[in-house]
C-alpha cells in the first residue's frame, strides 16, 4: 500500500526524528529541510499543511532528516547562511559564518561611518582568513569607498568566497589571495598602506575541539578552528606581523574567544612597548576589548584614539 504524506505529516515525522537528537531545533530544521526539497518558503508549510507530497520528495526529505540527525550542519545541507543581512553560499570545507562575528563587522562599519578615516578617498582593508567571505563581503557591501584584500590558505574557502562575491555583485571591490597570513599582502607590496586589518582567525585550543558540538567538531574544517595549544597561535603571528602593513592611523580588529581578552591585550601591549618596536609610529595606542551581549570577550581592537 502506498502511504500518502501531507506537509503536516512530514513536519511531524521530522520533529519526532530530530527530537531524539541533542543539538537541533527540530521544528525549524524540519520546516527548512522540507522547504528546501519542495522549493517553497516557510509560510507555505503553514498555508498548505494538507497538501499531499509526491513520493520522490518524501524520500528526499526523509534522507535529509536522517543526515541532519547524524549531526550534519543544516547550513551545509541548505548551502546557505545569512550574515549581516546578506545570503552566503556555504559548503563543507568552509566555516559557517556566525552571528558573533557580526559584532566585529558592525564595529568597523560604525567607526568608518563616524568619519575616522574622513580624509581618505579609498580605504584599503585586509581580511586574514576569508572563509565564506562573510567579513570581506559584508564590509565591501556596506562601506562605499573600500577595497578588501582577502587572504585564505584554503582553496575551498577562496572558491566559495569568489562565488559569493559574484552573487553579491562585489567582484570589483575585493581581491582574493591565496597564501599564509600576510605573505600575499607582502608580495603585492602593500607595506605601510593598509587602513584596516581585520581577522577572525582560528582560535579554539586544540584540546577543546573534540568537546565542541558534534556538528562543529566533526563537520566544520579544523583549519578554520584550531588555534594551537592555547588557541593563540594565529594571534601571535598576526600581532608579530601586522605593523609592517598598517598605515600610521590604521586599525587592527580581530574576533577573539570568550575568555581571550586579557591574553590579547597583553600580546598587543607587549608588542607596543617592546624595545624593537617602540620607535615605530604605527602601533595603535588604545587597545580595547569589545564584549558580546552575553558579556563575553568577543573583539579586540587596536586603534590610535578612543
Ligand atoms: C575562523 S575561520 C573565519 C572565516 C570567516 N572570516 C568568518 O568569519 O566566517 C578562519 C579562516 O582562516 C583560514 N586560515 C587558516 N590558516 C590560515 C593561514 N595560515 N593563512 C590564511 N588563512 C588561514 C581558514 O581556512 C579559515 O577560512
Amino acid at each position: 500500500m502506498v502511504v500518502a504524506y501531507t506537509i503536516e505529516d512530514l513536519i511531524k515525522i521530522g520533529i519526532e526524528t530530530l527530537g531524539e537528537g541533542e543539538y537541533n531545533n527540530p521544528l525549524l530544521d524540519s520546516q527548512l529541510l522540507l522547504c528546501h526539497v519542495l522549493n517553497v518558503d516557510k509560510i507555505y508549510t503553514y498555508t498548505h499543511k494538507d497538501q499531499v507530497v509526491d513520493s520522490q520528495s518524501v524520500d528526499k526529505f526523509l534522507k535529509l532528516i536522517d543526515k541532519r540527525k547524524s549531526g550534519y550542519p543544516i547550513q551545509y545541507i541548505l548551502e546557505k547562511q545569512e550574515f549581516m543581512g546578506l545570503d552566503f553560499y556555504v559548503k563543507e570545507g568552509v566555516l559557517v559564518p556566525r552571528p558573533d562575528t557580526e559584532i566585529l563587522v558592525e564595529y568597523i562599519i560604525d567607526i568608518v561611518n563616524k568619519g575616522y578615516f574622513n580624509d581618505k578617498d579609498l580605504l584599503k582593508i585586509v581580511d586574514i582568513g576569508t572563509g565564506s567571505g562573510a567579513i570581506t563581503l559584508s564590509l565591501a557591501h556596506y562601506l562605499k569607498n573600500v577595497h578588501v584584500y582577502s587572504v585564505d590558505i584554503s582553496d575551498t574557502a577562496l572558491q566559495v568566497a569568489t562565488e559569493n562575491s559574484r552573487r553579491l555583485g562585489l567582484e570589483s571591490k575585493v581581491t582574493f589571495l591565496k597564501g599564509d597570513l600576510f605573505e600575499p599582502i607582502d608580495k603585492l607590496g602593500l607595506q605601510n598602506s593598509i587602513d584596516i586589518i581585520v581577522s577572525n582567525p582560528p582560535y579554539i585550543p586544540t584540546k577543546d575541539i573534540s568537546e565542541l558540538q558534534k556538528e562543529v567538531a566533526e563537520y566544520e574544517p579544523k583549519l578554520a578552528l584550531d588555534g594551537g595549544e592555547d588557541g593563540l597561535d594565529y594571534y601571535r603571528r598576526i600581532v608579530n606581523g601586522y605593523d609592517k602593513y598598517l598605515s600610521d592611523d590604521g586599525i587592527l580588529a580581530m574576533e577573539i574567544g570568550y575568555d581571550q581578552g586579557s591574553a590579547l591585550k597583553k600580546l598587543l601591549d607587549d608588542k607596543k612597548t617592546s624595545p624593537v618596536d617602540i620607535s615605530k609610529k604605527n602601533h595603535p595606542h588604545c587597545i580595547k576589548i569589545i564584549k558580546d551581549l552575553a558579556g563575553h570577550d568577543r573583539v579586540v581592537v587596536g586603534i590610535r584614539s578612543n
